[in-house]
């Protein structure tokens, strides 16, 4: 042992390959980070404007060797001193889950070491309890990422009740498109945010889908067609786009619908705290916008830093140790599954 651990410590590998990072963590005892490499791919899908699955597995079976050797080495630790592993097994690309889960199993088998295939998508709300420490259930959590958009009350660990969820684009989706749309390249989330700051968000109202009455789901569609069709019409008669400002009435369609549903379903399920997670709570208009009304609301807000917003196996480690330490075990014949249900355990 190069780390001078307890023996009462989990020493957790986690092991994160649903889309396009790579990556690997050491965690101790769930919520202390030892290391968290990222490795991303984003240069080798941009010029396609998107992820190439592909390309994306390719990449992981190059990659994935070296972030785990990384990973341990950043957290001085040896293969000897893992006592468990944990590795996103869905939702996601499932070539690309494939090659985490086959480093996974291979490592839990040589080690003999439990190992927890877990979800994605609860993963992203773990990132929360990394960043704080204190922080437990119940909350409502608003998962906001390029392939989901979901609101969830979390009662306990491991128990949620899914309140809404996107009914066709994801929101990150939404952003990606429409900054292709407008020529800022991939992923468009980070470049709207940025380019969104110099704009007016009143200037063009773009319309929000609010759906039924009493409706948590969310639908953003309609929204990016309409983005598409003022951009196609300004274009044909000839008259000036101004990219700032068509990137911040977006954004501001899209951030708005998310905060007043959120806000809404708290104060109706009685929960005074929201805990926001997923690539798109990268997005300062959301976390500032969202913080100003949940102050207003006496709602307490939790997101994590920049880092732990988009993927990254850290949080996949922690939500591995919590379901070790609720006596779940995943066998070795786990399989990827790429439409992984939140709450389903293998
Ligand atoms: O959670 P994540 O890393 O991957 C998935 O699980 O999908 O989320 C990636 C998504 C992308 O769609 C990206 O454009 C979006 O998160 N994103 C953002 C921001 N940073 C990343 N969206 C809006 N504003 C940002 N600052
Ligand atoms: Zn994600």
């Amino acid at each position: 042992m190069i780390t001078n651990f307890k023996q009462e410590d989990i020493i957790t590998l986690a092991i994160e390959t649903s889309c396009d990072e790579t990556s690997a963590s050491i965690l101790k005892n769930g919520r202390e980070v030892l290391s968290n490499i990222i490795n991303s791919q984003i240069e080798q899908h941009k010029k396609f404007g998107g992820v190439v699955p592909e390309v994306a597995s390719r990449r992981h079976i190059e990659n994935i060797n070296d972030v785990i050797e990384e990973a341990l080495t950043v957290a001085d630790v040896s293969f000897a001193d893992l006592t468990h592993v944990g590795v996103t097994h869905g939702p996601g690309l499932v070539g690309a889950l494939l090659v985490g889960l086959s480093a996974a199993k291979a490592i839990a088998f040589a080690r003999e070491i439990p190992l927890n295939g877990v979800n994605h998508i609860e993963g992203h709300i773990y990132a929360n309890f990394i960043e704080h420490k204190q922080l437990g259930p119940p909350f409502i959590s608003l998962v906001v990422s390029g392939g989901h958009t979901h609101l969830v009350y979390m009662e306990d660990y491991g128990k949620y009740e899914v309140l809404g969820r996107t009914r066709d684009d994801a929101a990150g989706e939404a952003f990606d498109k429409i900054a292709r749309a407008l020529g800022l390249g991939y992923p468009g989330g980070p470049q709207i945010d940025r380019i969104a700051k110099e704009g007016n968000p009143d200037a063009i109202v773009f319309p929000k889908a609010y759906l039924e009455e009493g409706s948590y789901d969310f639908s953003f569609s309609g929204l990016k067609s309409a983005v598409l069709n003022y951009l196609n019409t300004q274009k044909m008669k000839g008259l000036d786009i101004s990219t700032a400002d068509v990137a911040a009435g977006f954004q501001k369609a899209i951030v708005d619908i998310l905060i007043e549903k959120t806000i809404k379903c708290a104060l109706e399920k009685g929960a005074n705290r929201v805990v926001l997670a997923g690539g798109v709570a990268a997005n300062s208009s959301l976390r500032e916008q969202l913080r100003t009304e949940c102050e207003k609301n006496n709602i307490d807000l939790k997101y994590p830093p920049l880092h732990l917003c988009t993927d990254n196996a850290a949080m996949i480690g922690c939500l591995a140790y919590y379901n070790y330490i609720r006596g779940l075990r995943s066998s070795l014949d786990l399989n990827a599954i790429s439409n992984l249900k939140m709450g389903d355990n293998y």
